[in-house]
Parts: C-alpha cells; sequence; structure tokens
C-alpha cells in the first residue's frame, strides 16, 4: 500500500478536492483505496460519504492516533474512508506531550499507533491518501512520518510562497522530516485553480525568478500538471461525486476530464501504482 499525504498550509488550494477526486479515479481505475482524514473539518469524510460506494470504519482517526488499535477489521470494500471528528487536534496536542508514570516522554506514541494502523491496512488497499488540515501541526507531522510520498497543490497567489518555503526548508519541512523518514518523496507543488490571468501568470513568473519551479509535479516529458479552476469541480465536491460521474452530463466537466486525468494518471505512475485493472469510468 503506497500512503501519500497531501498537504498545503493555506486552505482553500484543493487539498480536500485532489484527495477526494484522486481517491474515486483510482478507485475507479480498480486500486483499492483508503482515504485518512485528518482535517478536524472532515470535510474529506463529508464529502466522500455524501456520495456512494464508501465504506466508512467504525472508529476515527483521532482513536487511531490515541490508542493502539489491533485486530482491524477492514471490512470488504474496496473503497473506505477513516473519518476525522472534532477532538483530533487537542487529542494530538496532548498525545504529542504525553509521559508515562514515571515522567518519561511517551509523545511519538501517536506516530506509533498511526504505523500500527497502516501496517495493518497494508494488504487490504493498494493506495492510502491522507487529507490534512492547512497549517502545519503535529497531526500532519506524524502523519509525514509514515507516508511514502507528498503532493502539495497551490494556487497562484501572493501567499503561496509562504507554503512552499514551509515544506522546502525550516522546522518542519520535507528534508526534516526524511531525518526519520528518509523514504519519503515529495512529488512537488501542483497548481490548481488555475486561469490565464495576469495576476496568476505574474506570480508563477515570480516562482521562476525565485528557482522553485523545480520542485512542481511534471509529466514524464517534462511538462508542468496542473488543474484548472472550474466550476464543474466545485459542483463535484458538493455532490460527493467523481468528475468523470458527473461528465456524463455536464459539458464542462466533459471538457475538464482529460487534463484533470491525465494529471491523476501521472500521481499514479509516479507512485508505481499504474493501474492494470479495468477503467470502470
Ligand atoms: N480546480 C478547482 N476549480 C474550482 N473549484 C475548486 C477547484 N479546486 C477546489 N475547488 C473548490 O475550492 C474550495 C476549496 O477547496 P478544498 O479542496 O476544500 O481546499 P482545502 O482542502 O485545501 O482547504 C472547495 O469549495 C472546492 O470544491
Ligand atoms: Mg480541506
Amino acid at each position: 500500500m503506497k500512503k501519500l499525504l497531501v498537504t498545503m498550509m493555506k486552505g482553500g488550494t484543493g487539498k480536500t478536492m485532489l484527495v477526494c477526486q484522486l481517491a474515486r479515479h483510482a478507485h475507479a481505475k480498480g486500486l483499492r483505496v483508503l482515504v485518512v482524514d485528518i482535517d478536524d473539518q472532515m470535510n474529506t469524510s463529508s464529502c466522500l460519504l455524501r456520495g456512494e460506494g464508501v465504506q466508512k470504519l467504525p472508529f476515527s482517526t483521532t482513536q487511531v492516533y490515541r490508542d493502539r488499535i489491533a485486530n482491524i477489521d477492514f471490512g470488504d470494500s474496496a473503497f473506505t474512508v477513516l473519518c476525522s471528528d472534532s477532538t483530533i487536534k487537542s487529542t494530538i496536542t496532548e498525545q504529542m506531550m504525553a509521559t508515562d508514570a514515571n515522567g518519561e516522554y511517551i509523545g511519538d506514541n501517536a506516530v506509533h499507533n498511526l504505523s500500527h494502523f497502516m501496517q495493518q491496512a497494508d494488504q487490504h488497499f493498494d493506495l492510502c491518501i491522507l487529507d490534512t488540515p492547512s497549517g502545519m501541526d503535529h497531526s500532519i507531522v506524524c502523519a509525514m512520518a509514515c507516508a511514502d510520498y507528498v503532493l502539495a497543490p497551490i494556487e497562484f497567489t501572493p501567499e503561496c510562497m509562504e507554503g512552499i518555503t514551509t515544506l522546502l526548508s525550516g522546522p518542519r519541512s520535507i528534508p526534516t522530516i526524511r531525518e526519520f523518514n528518509p523514504g519519503l518523496k515529495f512529488l512537488g507543488f501542483l497548481p490548481n485553480k488555475v486561469e490565464a490571468t495576469e495576476k496568476q501568470k505574474a506570480i508563477m513568473n515570480d516562482l521562476i525568478d525565485s528557482g522553485s519551479m523545480g520542485s512542481f509535479v511534471c509529466d514524464d516529458q517534462g511538462r508542468l500538471l496542473s488543474i484548472p479552476k472550474r466550476q464543474a469541480l466545485l459542483q463535484v465536491q458538493a455532490e460527493g461525486i467523481s468528475l468523470a460521474e458527473f461528465a456524463k452530463n455536464n459539458s464542462q466537466a466533459r471538457s475538464a476530464l482529460p487534463t484533470v486525468r491525465r494529471v491523476f494518471d501521472s500521481l499514479l505512475g509516479k507512485m508505481t501504482l499504474d493501474a492494470t485493472g479495468e477503467d470502470h469510468e
């Protein structure tokens, strides 16, 4: 099971949209998918459960971080979500500060508990996608310690440089996490909600000048990948369905679908998950 963590400091850049849509796309291609919602906003949990065909595990991400849950029954669904709840942030903060009866630090139990859950999920799923809250808190650092890949959606806005810097350097950056998770791979920054406006073009030029474009997601031919801003993507998220499903009756979804599919297939390819199964979309 490949573990992909989707993160970005800033809210609204499309983390939840990417997680839900990539999960539905991967499942439609025949992959067994587990989605782990770490965000106390529970947007991913509710979006996936609004639609059809998603099984919900009978415990929450908070419980997984807090307790060492053994003998998990993952059921027989090939599309499953581990839902978040509103107590996740406070639980993780407590957990990271924890000491045992002798005053010994046991704050890394959260990482061990999450790893223990992942080990049990390993044989049941091909892909686990973790959605994170905005910001960079303990819950994300714990999840990065267990992940194989990180993907970071960005918007071409004036604040995007801050999020880029946080992931590339600094105390909770990918190089720092690699000190205890050496296998962690950064798939890159993925521009989302892209529009051909002068403002977005200017920000992209600034990024080129700053030298950060080398950390952006590219396809096999080295072309920059991105997702356009489309009302259809907002609508599919509101309804909890896949873009492919919506494309059956919506022309805007139909025109956006090839671009979005190309991005998703490229991401799956980078994780060596080129699905061999039937495409049900
Ligand atoms: N490419 C896009 N085009 C149009 N709307 C989008 C796009 N990506 C995301 N959205 C919408 O923008 C809002 C914020 O996206 P979301 O995925 O919730 O961001 P995050 O999880 O990073 O906070 C949601 O309403 C979502 O449906
Ligand atoms: Mg979100």
